[in-house]
């Protein structure tokens, strides 16, 4: 052993391969040990400024996207073990090339990023995907986009996001998977394995880090980076679950949140960050801070200074920090805290044991640089492309079909009127998170349908309005690029314009929404109606009295008032493929089947509002939550209609009773009684009539999305785990399982009408 550690040090230190150690096969993950040993030698070299260097994760806007002078000059003295923001190969290459040639100790340089739907390929956003309650689909889409993102040095996405967001007035709802645990935690664990694949350090693969740990989602009146107050209950039902999931499928990040969680802030949090994630779940990879969020400990007023602050975010569990160039972070004063005696060596190291582990899991030490002739095929890969597009289609959600209008029938149909501030806009098809020097060419809308039926239709197209600005302009302009300046708009004019357009065609499409820079982070809104003179529009079309199609692009449900256009389509923002997709969906050549992933409110004044609430005092009452106006949603949660339509029978629940521990098992028939062929996501809803804690009146606990001929009946069988029947209650302050009566519900949203019952009971 001892011989086998001085090998491997000799060895680092010339910073190639031994000729002893086996060459690691890339099918096969490194093994527990030698990472291990590896590990152990560097860190047996390493002064605590190297040390304090590996825990900080840099970037500077500055020039983006080139790379800063001063980012190389720390990473070049072995100051910045880690970079974020650089995505191109050459630039990671010369970024390595300082690291591996120039820094001391030549340990590779360990590079993040936000591929959050795509990097080069850009998917639906992720609120979409979860949308069409698909995880194989999700997996295989960000294994695309792990492919893109490794081709060109990126070892490592923050992503995925598994925040639970019940309040659409949160702009990042764009970026998880919506407001339910149950479907949270399966988009969570296939985002994981779809980013890793099979082991970390898997090739064409990268590092996934879920955030953001852990809460976030609930920030006060949905004001994003607002504080968050969780009871326990709500925590551990609801919002730690898809992160659960995400270390169950061996994420091998995590990044702490920004916000305080009951008044400690998470990156200083030791019960979340060791007690939960590391002594419960057993997690072994590392955790990084959000951007700036261990000095913003001195900002929640838990630290007095930075050091203080650097002792209390290590010591609670985060082992990395990160950081802007401008404002270098507080773990640079980690090397005085050892000093001064605030934290350990083993404190220390074990943080730097952790981001050195993954380095060599991910086998930096081998192969540091990337082949910069390669990023350019994959991103050419067109199972790219046809994927983005796949994607789309299955995330889009019919909310509305009137007289079946869709889909538009494309030999009857004439003339189109192509109207709104939304449809010719390529830019806002791809949504947040999508960096300017790696934008592909979206099409838009218009152009889409110009290249489909431009030939065979007459095509009128209005802007009808302009997106109004944001109050507060966006902070990510300098890297997601502005929005092209625009001539100014008479927009009365233009209204008055887009309704006689629509009024001399045959069926309009309107497509209407929030621009890409009006969700995500920092981007909270106060309203859900459409932004601007949106609705004024809507209704001037409307009063056309000819078909009009809208197609929303948004990622919060948006309040179109009692207007009645004869469909809506809610297509997201989907993607580089988003035109193609949508064109399908219009022309009937692909069948909306994606359901709504939240419940779709009529007002902000109605957040939050959920579909799994607990029944309270006088629920007849309660139900009518205001005296002015309905508590009903507008649409349930796991809605979505189809062009065709879907039957259920013959609920079957195998046993009336079942011991605790056993698993339930249901059957159920699903049948297109309609006359195309179409999918629906057949849904498996819970209840616990009494127990030790109160339940929520309907619990997603199961889902199939299957695809049905005309005519075809498929039986479907789903099995509820002791662990879909188990639940965290404030009583007992434990996971427990009761013996009591369940109801159970299938069908196609949280509205369904089918049930059963069955009992836990010991015999
Ligand atoms: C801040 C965001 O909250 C986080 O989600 C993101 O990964 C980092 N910035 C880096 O861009």
């Amino acid at each position: 052993m001892r011989r086998v550690f001085l090998i491997l040090s000799m060895t680092l230190l010339a910073g190639v391969a031994s000729a002893r150690e086996k060459p690691r096969s890339a099918s096969s993950p490194i093994s527990d040990e030698a990472v291990r040993l590896r590990a152990t030698a560097l860190l047996q070299q390493m002064s605590p400024e190297e040390k304090s260097g590996q825990l900080s994760i840099h970037f500077d806007f500055a020039g983006f996207p080139q790379i800063s002078a001063k980012v190389r000059e720390r990473v070049e003295q072995g100051l910045a073990g880690s970079v974020l923001f650089v995505s191109d190969a050459s630039s990671a290459n010369q970024l390595q090339k300082g690291a591996v040639e120039h820094s001391r100790l030549k340990i590779p340089v360990l590079l993040g990023f936000d591929v959050v739907h795509g990097l080069h390929t850009i998917f639906p956003v992720p609120l979409a995907m979860s949308a069409s309650w698909d995880p194989n689909m999700v997996e295989k889409a960000q294994g695309m986009a792990a492919a893109e993102a490794r081709a060109v040095g990126i070892h490592w996405t923050f992503a995925p996001m598994v925040d639970i967001a019940r309040d659409p007035r949160w702009g990042r709802m764009v970026e998880g998977a919506g407001e339910d645990p149950y479907l949270g935690s399966a988009m969570a664990a296939a985002q994981v394995r779809g980013f890793q694949g099979p082991f970390i350090g898997s090739p064409g693969h990268v590092i996934a880090g879920p955030k953001h740990f852990a809460g976030y989602g609930a920030a006060l009146g949905g004001r994003d980076y607002d504080e968050v107050d969780l009871s326990e209950n709500q925590l551990w039902n609801v919002y730690l679950p898809p992160f659960k999931a995400a270390v169950d499928a061996g994420a091998g990040n995590i990044m702490s949140a920004y916000m305080g969680l009951n008044g400690v802030p998470a990156s200083a949090n030791r019960w979340l960050l060791t007690q939960v994630l590391r002594e419960a779940w057993g997690f072994q990879g590392f955790v990084v801070t959000d951007s700036g969020a261990a000095e913003s400990l001195i900002t929640h007023g838990v630290a007095n200074d930075a050091q203080e602050a650097a002792v209390r975010a290590l010591q609670a569990g985060v082992d990395m920090e990160m950081v802007t160039i401008t404002k270098p972070g507080v773990f640079q004063s980690l090397p005085a805290a050892l000093a001064a005696g605030r934290i350990s060596q083993v404190e220390l190291d074990q943080a730097v044991r952790r981001v050195l582990e993954m380095k060599i899991r991910m086998g930096l030490f081998e192969n540091p640089y990337v082949d910069e002739a390669k990023a350019a095929v994959v991103f050419a890969d067109s199972a790219h492309l046809e994927m983005a597009r796949i994607a789309a289609e299955r995330s889009a959600v019919l909310l509305r079909n009137e007289n079946r209008v869709l889909p538009l029938d494309i030999h009857h149909i004439k003339s189109l009127a192509v109207i709104g501030p939304l449809a010719d806009s390529p830019r806002d098809m791809l949504g947040p998170w999508v960096f300017k020097q790696n934008r592909p060419n979206a099409i838009s809308i218009l152009e889409a349908i110009r290249a489909r039926v431009g030939k065979t239709m007459r095509l009128d197209y209005s802007e009808g309005v302009r997106m109004p600005a944001r109050l507060y302009p966006s902070p990510f302009q300098a890297i997601e690029g502005p929005h092209p300046p625009k001539p100014p708009l008479d927009e009365a004019e233009e209204i008055k314009r887009a309704a006689a357009l629509a009024g001399n065609a045959d069926a309009t499409v309107l497509v209407l929404g929030e621009a890409q820079d009006m969700i995500g982070e920092q981007a909270s809104r106060s309203s859900l109606e459409l932004p601007g003179r949106q609705q004024e529009l809507l209704e001037a079309v409307v009063a056309s009295g000819k078909p009009v199609v809208v197609l929303l692009m948004s990622a919060r449900p948006l309040d179109l008032h009692d207007t009645q256009p004869a469909a809506i389509l809610d297509i997201w923002y989907p993607g580089s493929e988003g035109g193609n997709a949508v064109c399908n969906l219009l022309f009937g050549e692909a069948t909306p089947g994606g359901k709504l992933p939240f419940t779709w409110l009529r007002s902000a004044a109605q957040a939050p509002t959920f579909y799994s609430h607990l029944t309270s005092h006088d629920p007849a009452h309660a139900n009518n939550r205001y005296w002015n106006e309905s508590g009903e949603p507008r649409y349930p949660f796991g809605y979505g209609l189809s062009y065709t339509q879907f039957g259920y029978a013959n609920l079957h629940v195998e046993r009336p009773v079942y011991a605790p521990g056993e698993s339930v098992t249901l059957t159920v028939d699903v049948r297109n009684i309609g006359q195309s062929a179409g999918d629906d996501v057949a849904q498996v809803y819970i209840h616990q009539r009494h127990g030790t804690s109160a339940r929520p009146v309907r619990e997603l606990k199961g889902f199939q999305r299957v695809t049905l001929e005309p005519g075809e009946t498929r039986s479907l069988r789903f099995t509820l785990t002791p662990d879909d029947l188990r639940y965290w209650s404030a009583a007992t302050r434990s996971w427990l399982q009761d013996e009591t009566q369940f109801d159970v519900w299938v069908g196609d949203s949280s509205a369904a009408p089918l049930s059963g019952t069955f009992e836990i009971r010991r015999r």
